[in-house]
């Protein structure tokens, strides 16, 4: 265990350009020429850099008691309200062993534990979603529950008049809306939602509402690592050139800038258009345009870069006028850098959101049963709904085995397959090596990897205190 530099500060700075230098240089940022405040840095220079003990990852006590003091304990992303659009529409939300029936009700969305009060059956199986009419059934020896929790029948009930009906009501668990996502937490003493959800409410006000997008694609992969090795490998850019070297060129990645707020979120702003600092020579900003990631995948951005200006301001000035065109939404009044960067919000214990419209989806990691080292992660993009139409379905989930490539599902680009490729395809061996790890701790960075370290004070202090932080 590295016993050397426990509690030095945090030393965020890389060499070159930082985040706030290149939005500083920016063709378009806030009105008065600044920086946009949503976008200033916040930096906790008191986190430790203690070293991360390897058994968090691979032991199943921890995992046991992630199961009761973590998922049982904190407000999780559940589906999107296009899932549940009529009354009697249901959706099972699963993490670890826990399983939730989420159902549209006359008296709105409530969520159930998914196990039945005679003998435990699943009232609707795991990963399903649909509808049920205006009853929960259990599909073992049919007793049946009104949409709204009360026990309505009970087959061959003549053997069952020691059962107190009122008793049997479904379990309820606490169910809250924010931007169209329904949010679940099985603690009824929880803190509210917005309150949970620290800064996002205010800083996803500054940009476009996902309240009227819907999911457009919905990929899930399982994992053979545990569920905070997937999710820890998008809490940093350190790994970026040697793991996606083609990145570089077009991605801030070690200076991307890492913030840090109450103890349920964190974000990271990562410049786009831009060269890495790894490379030697940045790239012209003409190449850049030809390689531009934002506003499209893999689209080539034909055209002129004016004086005074960049690709980035070329690229943003794009998006804006291909949203008015296409949406009637006009986005003039966001800066360059909330147009195109990605802005990548943390929602402890499990979730990705990606605030402005640059790059509008969400990443989720699930522990998969009983089992610390498997799990499954889901990548999920929106779209704003069309104009003037109701809102579509949203997208079906496209389910991968570890050994499946994302380039196998339709819609998914060549570059973005190759990277998420390229991210998952580590994970089974960063797992396995923490398994048989003589040292048997991970020694994290001071800043690039700060997120992962204040992800691990919050898991410490769910893990050990009797209420959540
Ligand atoms: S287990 Fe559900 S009705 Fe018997
Ligand atoms: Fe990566």
């Amino acid at each position: 265990m590295n016993t050397l530099n426990s509690n030095k500060p945090v030393n965020e700075r890389c060499p070159g350009m930082s985040y706030q230098d290149i939005v500083k240089s920016d063709f378009k940022r806030a009105p008065d020429g600044s920086v946009p405040a949503v976008l200033r840095p916040v930096i906790d220079k008191t986190l430790p850099t203690t070293d991360i003990p390897f058994e968090r990852y691979v032991s199943q006590a921890w995992f046991d008691l992630e199961m009761e003091q973590v998922w049982a304990r904190t407000w999780q992303m559940a589906c999107r309200l296009e899932h549940l659009q009529q009354l009697g529409d249901y959706f099972v939300y699963d993490v670890g062993y826990w399983s939730i029936v989420i159902v549209k009700t006359e008296t709105g969305i409530r969520g159930y534990y998914n196990s039945c009060l005679h003998r435990g059956t699943k009232l609707k199986p795991s990963n399903s979603s649909g509808f049920t009419g205006n009853q929960i059934q259990c599909p073992y020896h049919a007793w049946t529950w009104s949409l709204t929790g009360e026990l309505m029948n009970v087959p061959c009930a003549w053997e069952f008049e020691h059962l107190d009906y009122g008793a049997n009501r479904l379990p309820e668990v606490r169910v809250d809306t924010w931007a169209g996502f329904v949010f679940i937490n099985l603690n009824p003493d929880a803190m509210p939602l917005m309150a949970y959800l620290e800064v996002i409410p205010e800083h996803f006000s500054h940009w476009w509402p996902f309240d009227d997008w819907y999911v457009v694609s919905h990929v899930e992969k399982e994992l053979s690592c545990n569920w905070k090795t997937a999710q820890e490998a998008f809490m940093e850019a350190y790994h970026t050139p040697f793991v996606h070297p083609e990145l570089t060129k077009v991605v801030g990645d070690w200076n991307m800038q890492h913030d840090i707020y109450g103890p349920h979120t964190s974000r990271d702003l990562c410049a786009m258009a831009v060269t890495s600092p790894s490379r030697p020579h940045a790239i012209s900003q003409e190449e850049m345009l030809e390689n531009r990631l934002a506003g499209g995948p893999q689209t080539k951005a034909k055209g002129v870069i004016p004086p005074g200006q960049s690709a980035r301001s070329v690229i943003a000035a794009r998006m804006r006028k291909d949203t008015l065109r296409k949406y009637g939404k006009d986005l003039s009044y966001l800066s360059d850098a909330e147009c195109i960067d990605s802005l990548k919000y943390n929602l402890f214990p499990n979730l990705f959101i990606y605030g402005g419209p640059g790059l509008p989806q969400l990443h989720r990691v699930r522990p998969v049963g009983n089992d610390p080292h498997h799990c499954i992660m889901e990548f999920i993009r929106l779209m704003p709904k069309p104009r003037g139409e109701p809102g579509p379905e949203p997208a079906p989930v496209i389910r991968l085995r570890e050994d499946q490539s994302f380039a196998t599902v339709e819609g998914v680009d060549a570059f973005s397959s190759r990277v998420l490729d390229q991210d998952t395809n580590n994970l089974r061996w960063q797992h396995e090596g923490m398994r048989t790890s003589r040292k048997k701790h991970e020694s994290l960075s001071s800043y690039q990897e700060s997120r992962i370290r204040h992800f691990h004070m919050t898991l410490e202090r769910y893990m050990s205190a009797d209420a959540g932080p």
